[in-house]
């Protein structure tokens, strides 16, 4: 802006200032010259006045000496070159000084006040007044003064100079002043009218700007088509990379600080069997989708250490660089006594919120004294992230249940942090919700984030319920925002997902190898279909009720019998609660129990995997499968369902998924379940089985190609673009508090 102030009014200025100068020189030229002339006669005709008498006297008297004496008072004034007297018949009767021959008694002189005339001569241009002196009883007379110009001349040099310098300073000086004003104006400007945009889409009131201003009411417009073509134009995006996400942290939120926070660290120190740290890497889909977004924004992650030589590898600062093959970010890993992550992480995290949640009738248990371990840990994490930001208003980027009282904790510690907080299970609707002894607050805490996530709009609507019926705010229903306190919290629906494209693709062999070695690995016919199940073992996944469609699927079909196997991986999680256990029991009773009533000397319908595996074993077995059941009871998202279409990039393969994880609501073109109705879960399998080759492509096709567009760098860069846009709007909000302070001071004066 300020280049095209100086473009538009400076430079023209000063041109205008520079053509003036070059014309109106001359005539300024000529009336100094005028001045000084003026000047000139008016001291001859001084001199003369004053000298009159007393040389008449002398010169009557023909007294040369006595004029010379006279005279040299006079031309002591260095200005004054010489002094002629001459007699009235045109001979010189005494001069002060030597003088040009066309400066003579020769010159024509005017009776009193005496003519003047300016002489070029050789030694420069002469200004000469002649006088008539005639007194009674005494001989006429003429005197000539001579004035050297030369001294006028400097003396006009000089003052054009002033002129010139003056001019200029004064363009300098004008120039500068408008471009303040201008500044200032467009500056103004540009806060009115973005601050009335900023004020109709924060808080929907088209009438509370005080500021609205007619003429602003187009631009408004054009600008609110601009931004609303920037989202849309971002929304269908089909690129995002984690380029494109850097491109966003840089341009639009201006490269902040990027913390973020989790229960779950991403890699995981433990004391291998050779007593040294082994790195391992947890089963969380919260981290699956993290990691690439925290190695693209380089940022800080925070989480509890739980790895058994954890503390081995970090630095006095409790800090490691992570990925340990190409270290990218920090992980900043917080220590938790035993107590704490009793109370904390397995009592109200996962016995009260994680069943409160899920609906898969696992009552949840509420313990007061869990409450407060989950309260202090919620304020130990706080304190960490406040340790941690070099700057004042980093961007927060909380996960999960976890840490629903953070937001608030870390608004106490960094008033300026933008403070988003994505919650990645289910939110449930308002009764189910209400028998959390805790929730109002809970929910004050979590409006406490200028963002709140969830994977479905259904989750929002469910939160904004709950929100409704524990708390009194304004609830914005179209807009999805709760004003609490002044505060605006932004519900809104960001469904979460995978990288793309996969890392994990560039380490596999193709698919047919995979096939191959993972039937052999397992034991696993080439005539049997292979069905694979991959998650933690816990109550909301439907391993239970899986293992009874396949019961349901052999009883009812028997042909099918030594035709399918299915292939369960079981990662053993959070073992040390009740629930848990008996989850675990129940599964393996219910595997013996079923193996036992079909198996025969080279087949059975169900293998149990229940140790954790690498991300690679997994991809593996995503392209090895020939169907894939995710049956969940109740899921937030569910990112097995997306892996294994990010996996088949042979286009093969049967995605069987619950109607009741959030991924249903993408891919549409899985064979979609009721996991409580085993009956259907197990003609879905059959059909999986018997899909022709044809419609398993067009399918997975589609769900490739929603995973690709809808992958995770879209899912962080589109909160991270509403993070900057809540920035922005405060940043000038703030400025417009101090503008009308200002005024208001301004007006008090
Ligand atoms: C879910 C949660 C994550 C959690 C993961 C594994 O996906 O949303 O936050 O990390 O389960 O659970 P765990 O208790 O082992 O971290």
């Amino acid at each position: 802006m300020l280049r095209s102030i100086i473009l538009r009014f400076v430079l023209p200025l000063a041109l205008a200032s520079a053509v003036v100068a070059y014309f109106a020189m001359p005539h300024i030229d000529q009336m100094l010259a005028e001045w000084f002339r003026g000047d000139i006669e008016l001291r001859a005709s001084l001199i003369e006045g004053s000298m009159e008498e007393r040389l008449a006297d002398l010169v009557s008297h023909r007294d040369k000496a006595g004029v010379r004496k006279y005279l040299s008072r006079a031309t002591a004034d260095k200005r004054i070159s010489a002094i002629l007297v001459c007699d009235s018949d045109g001979t010189l009767f005494y001069r002060t000084a030597p003088t040009p021959d066309d400066v003579s008694c020769s010159l024509s002189a005017a009776p009193n006040p005496g003519t003047s005339q300016i002489i070029r001569t050789a030694a420069g241009a002469m200004h000469v007044a002649g006088f008539q002196i005639a007194r009674p009883d005494k001989p006429a007379f003429t005197v000539f003064v001579a004035h050297d110009l030369g001294f006028a001349a400097s003396r006009q040099t000089r003052a054009r100079r002033y002129l010139i310098a003056f001019t200029a300073v004064s363009v300098v000086v004008v120039g500068l002043l408008v471009v303040l004003i201008a500044w200032f104006m467009l500056r103004r400007w540009a806060t009115i009218l973005i601050g009335d945009i900023r004020s109709r889409r924060f808080l929907d009131d088209a009438h509370s700007s005080s500021l609205s201003m007619p003429v602003l009411s187009q631009v408004r417009q054009v600008m609110r088509e601009i931004e609303e073509s920037q989202r849309l134009e971002i929304d269908y995006r089909e690129n995002w990379t984690s380029q494109a996400l850097h491109q966003v942290v840089r341009d639009q939120l201006r490269s902040p600080q990027m913390i973020v926070v989790s229960n779950r660290e991403p890699y995981i120190h433990n004391v291998g069997d050779d007593g040294r740290p082994l790195v391992q890497f947890p089963a969380s889909g919260m981290v699956t989708a993290l990691e690439p977004i925290v190695r693209a924004c380089a940022g800080t992650w925070i989480a509890h250490g739980s790895g058994t030589a954890d503390k081995q590898v970090v630095d006095i600062h409790d800090r490691i660089r992570v990925p340990p093959t190409d270290p990218s970010y920090v992980l900043r890993r917080v220590w938790l006594t035993q107590d704490e992550e009793e109370g904390y992480y397995y009592g109200f995290s996962n016995e009260g919120l994680w069943p409160l949640c899920h609906l898969a009738y696992v009552r949840p248990a509420f313990r007061e004294s869990d409450w407060q371990t989950y309260r202090s840990v919620n304020e130990k994490f706080a304190a960490v992230v406040a340790r941690e930001a070099r700057e004042s208003n980093p961007v927060v980027l909380i996960q999960d249940y976890h840490f629903a009282l953070l937001p608030r904790f870390v608004r106490d510690r960094k008033p300026n942090a933008t403070i988003v907080l994505f919650w990645h299970i289910p939110w449930p609707n308002a009764e189910t919700f209400g028998v959390c002894p805790w929730k109002q607050e809970m929910l004050l805490h979590l409006l406490s984030a200028d963002i709140l996530g969830f994977h479905t709009r259904y989750h929002c609507q469910n939160f904004l319920a709950t929100v409704d019926r524990f708390v009194e705010c304004q609830i914005d229903h179209e807009h999805m925002t709760v004003t609490l306190q002044g505060h605006v919290c932004h519900v809104v629906p960001y469904p979460i997902s995978i990288e793309w494209p996969p890392r994990q693709l560039d380490k596999l062999p193709p698919v047919n190898i995979s096939r191959v070695d993972v039937r052999r690995r397992y034991g696993i016919r080439d005539d049997v279909s292979l069905g694979l199940g991959v998650e933690r073992w816990d109550f909301t996944k439907g391993i239970v009720e899986r293992f009874h469609a396949i019961e349901t699927l052999l009883d009812s079909r028997p042909q099918l019998r030594g035709r399918v196997t299915l292939l369960q991986i079981a990662a053993p999680s959070r073992s040390k609660l009740p629930a848990y256990r008996m989850l675990q029991d129940q599964t393996l009773a219910e595997l013996e129990r079923i193996n036992a009533k079909f198996r025969d000397d080279s087949w059975q319908p169900i293998i149990l995997v229940d140790t954790q595996q690498t991300p690679d074993a997994v991809w593996e077995l995503y392209r090895a499968a020939d169907f894939c059941i995710v049956n969940s009871l109740h899921d937030g998202m569910n990112l097995v369902a997306k892996e294994f279409a990010a996996a088949r990039d042979d286009e093969d393969g049967v995605l069987i998924l619950s109607t009741f994880a959030g991924a249903s609501r993408e891919l549409l073109e899985a064979l979609l379940v009721n996991p409580f109705d085993v009956s259907e879960t197990a003609a879905a399998i059959a059909a999986a089985i018997e899909m022709p080759r044809d419609q398993r492509r067009e399918r997975m096709q589609l769900m490739r190609r929603t995973v690709k567009e809808n992958n995770v760098y879209r899912w962080a860069g589109r909160m991270l673009m509403d993070a900057a846009r809540v920035r922005q709007r405060q940043a000038l909000a703030k400025r417009d508090t101090h503008a009308l302070q200002r005024l208001a001071a301004a007006g008090r004066k």
